[in-house]
């Protein structure tokens, strides 16, 4: 191992929450010795000192957008794999969505946190079963669009679990797909990028990821839609012929839609008034619903439709520039459509 990666071990219980499931589930499924594709992988920080070969494969980093969002690799991210990693054979620039890869050319694969940054979806898993032999284990993970229906310009999507096994069910054998990583403050805390510069800011975030597994070892977690930040899958890549074959009877039309974040938008059947802060509404069939504190903000404010980022622009002219907790938003909205009271209104393209 070279010095990079023993002082990434070292510090890895203070790394966030997936990072060591991730690492965890490649450690029991991917054979010592075998061939690793890490999709999306940019620093792969999940396959340090996995006995393993790992191919990172990756978008060039060119646009405005990528360079915002931190996404794709650039010369100086390549060489930085090569100066410092032992376990990385190789970096390919390549789109999983119309792969060049071979078939069949890894034993594993693993893409963490990338197919929710993806346009053709279909065509992303689609490759990545057809680059892993038959029966090759392959680790995906992508946030949990049951608790966090709201995503970013940076995401096309966010799949609640059963939309993502029925994306992957014609290509893969589902071994699991459960739910990982409580979502709490800790993860949000832990997340924070730092530098070494600022001691105190790095204890803070490593005190919160150190929190954040504890809170995440919570079996309840795993099995509750509400209390997981993301998604994880074990699948099993079915054979070539399978896979070829499936393609070919797909429906395009059930897919999870993308293009942009979605709108949201008070659902016309409710009438308010604002008492004290709170929005009292009603619909013509005598039915009542009161909002307090965030959630009638949001109802306040969504005078048009709005998507997540105007909305969270809106709030924080509310309170004169102070940052909204989006995570809160997430959780507001969620519940208000629950509650019948708004909806999503068609997305645009970003
Ligand atoms: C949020 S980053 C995750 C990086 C890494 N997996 C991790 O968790 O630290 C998503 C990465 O996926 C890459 N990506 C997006 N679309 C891709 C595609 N179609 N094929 C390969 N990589 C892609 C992006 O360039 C970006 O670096």
């Amino acid at each position: 191992m070279t010095p990079y990666e023993i002082a990434r071990r070292a510090v890895a219980p203070f790394m966030p929450a997936l990072e060591g499931e991730v690492a965890a589930l490649l450690a029991e499924a991917v054979p010592r010795g075998a061939t690793l594709l890490d999709v999306g992988g940019r620093k792969s920080p999940y396959t340090i000192g996995l006995p393993v070969l790992v191919t990172v494969s990756e978008l060039p980093r060119e646009s405005e957008h990528q360079h915002q969002h931190n996404l794709g690799l650039d010369d100086a991210g390549v060489a930085a794999l090569r100066r410092t990693r032992s376990n990385v054979a190789g970096v390919v620039f390549d789109d999983m969505s119309c792969s060049a890869l071979g078939a069949a050319s890894f034993d594993a694969a693993v893409a963490v946190e990338v197919i929710e940054h993806v346009d053709d979806d279909e065509g992303f898993v689609r490759n990545l079963a057809r680059v892993v032999r038959p029966g090759g284990p392959v680790v995906l993970t992508t946030p949990n669009g049951d608790a966090r229906p709201v995503h970013g310009a940076d995401h096309r999507r966010h799949y609640r679990r059963d939309q993502l096994i029925k994306l992957v069910t014609p290509y893969f054998e589902v071994v699991f797909v459960r739910y990982a990583v409580a979502m709490t403050d800790n993860r949000l805390v832990g997340m924070r990028s730092f530098s070494p510069r600022h001691p105190t800011d790095v204890f803070e975030v490593m005190r919160a990821n150190v929190q954040s597994r504890r809170e995440s070892a919570d079996p309840d977690v795993r099995r509750n839609r509400g209390a997981a930040a993301n998604l994880v899958a074990l699948l099993r890549a079915k054979s070539p012929e399978v896979v070829a074959a499936a393609a070919a009877t797909v429906s395009k039309s059930e897919r999870v839609p993308s293009g942009g974040p979605v709108r949201w938008a008070r659902r016309s059947e409710w009438v308010h008034r604002v008492v004290m802060g709170d929005a009292m509404l009603a619909a013509p069939g005598g039915e009542r619903r009161t909002l307090q504190g965030l959630a009638a903000a949001i109802w306040v404010v969504l005078e048009e439709p709005l998507t997540v980022e105007e909305l969270t622009d809106e709030l924080r002219d509310l309170t004169d520039g102070v940052e909204p907790d989006h995570d809160a938003i997430d959780e507001a909205l969620r519940l208000m459509e629950d509650h019948g009271v708004i909806e999503r209104v068609e997305g645009r393209s970003s």
